[in-house]
């Protein structure tokens, strides 16, 4: 019988904030309360690798286990919503920063931190989903109730080899969106095989207030200069969710795309309240489901994390790392 667990922690040490891999005792857990998850894949986000190489201002609280996603299988639990077996993900309420996280074999959460993943999708496709799936189904849900449809056109899609857009790219062309992916990595095929429909590397335009019209909708990872750039090549009422600060936290434009084209900026947030976080499971596990996850995750172990968060750092992911924690 397992006693001790793995996770990676962050503590801060005399003025110094530092991660690594620890063992506790799993005993621990078991007197906590709560619901008490046994983790089996918990995807790596690019904050998770700011948090881990302290490159932001991230954890609140110390020591924390990072990662800001877990989808686990419940061992025990002291609430009745929840029974011994039940596969759950749990993301957000301050996984991560305020609270402990996902990189972890076993983890004792709130019931009310936690979704029952839809019958729609097995525990590996929710793994493969996590945090990134989500926000980008909340980013289509959100430029869908604002008005995209597939007649308006083309959806530009940036810093396309990332998480969140790999699964963007993958669920927006499943519901039948002329995806358009824009990256700066030479293009190996992976994009295409998501169904983006063309290819496009950055920055195309010049400087102008308002370029050629070109997107119905966009999803933006990047801010900064990308973000711009999406906002002057929208079409008229274009629609772009934004919810990425991969190339930085600035945002330097004009006001001439939302006055003269009615271009709308949606701000994106993953930390979604329960009814919401619901629904949108929902759709993923049915008409926003993506079709094509095992192409997107590549398979680490917790002793690979150190590697995987600078290869993040330095934006050269592709799809998504996701821990399996029975590794
Ligand atoms: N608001 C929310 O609730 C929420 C939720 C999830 C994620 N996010 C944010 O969304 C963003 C994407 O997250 P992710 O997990 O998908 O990240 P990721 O897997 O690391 O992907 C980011 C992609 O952006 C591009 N990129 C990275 N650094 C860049 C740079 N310096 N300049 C230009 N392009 C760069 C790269 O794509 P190419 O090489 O293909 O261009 C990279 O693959 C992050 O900022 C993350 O914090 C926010």
């Amino acid at each position: 019988m397992q006693t001790e667990y793995r996770s990676w922690r962050v503590f801060e040490e005399a003025g110094n904030v530092q991660c690594r891999q620890v063992k506790r005792p799993l005993d621990e857990l078991r007197k906590a309360g709560g619901v008490l998850v046994r983790g089996v894949y918990s995807g790596v986000n690019f904050k998770d690798a700011l948090t881990a190489l302290n490159r932001a201002k991230i954890v609140r609280r110390f020591p924390c286990i990072v990662g800001i996603e877990l989808v686990g299988i419940v061992e025990q639990s002291d609430d009745p919503r929840f029974s011994p077996g039940d596969p759950v993900i749990a993301h957000g309420f301050g996984m991560g920063a305020e609270g402990n996280g996902g990189f972890t074999e076993w983890l004792s959460l709130p019931a009310d931190q936690l979704v029952r993943i839809p019958s729609g999708l097995t525990l590996e496709e929710a793994g493969v989903i996590g945090v990134a799936g989500y926000t980008a189904a909340l980013a289509i849900d959100a430029m869908q109730v604002n008005g995209l449809t597939l007649e308006r056109g083309p959806v530009a899609v940036n810093g396309a080899t990332g998480g969140v857009a790999t699964l963007a790219i993958d669920m927006l062309a499943g519901a039948g969106y002329e995806v358009h992916a824009i990256s700066r990595k030479p293009d190996d095929g992976l994009l295409r095989d998501l169904g983006a429909r063309e290819i496009h590397l950055p920055p195309e335009t010049g400087k102008r207030p308002l370029e050629t019209a070109r997107w119905a909708g966009a999803v933006d990872s990047l801010g900064g200069a990308a973000l711009d750039e999406l906002l002057r090549t929208m079409r008229q009422d274009g629609i772009v969710a934004a919810f990425g600060n991969a190339m930085g936290n600035g945002l330097d434009t004009s006001v001439l795309p939302f006055i003269l084209r009615g271009v709308r900026l949606l701000g994106i947030n993953a930390n979604s309240p329960m009814p919401l976080r619901e629904r949108i499971w929902g759709r993923i596990a049915s008409d926003l489901k993506p079709q094509r996850t095992s192409r997107i995750a590549r398979y680490v172990g917790l002793d690979d994390l150190e590697q995987v968060f600078q290869t993040l750092i330095e934006g050269q992911g592709r799809g998504r790392f996701i821990v399996d924690l029975r590794r």
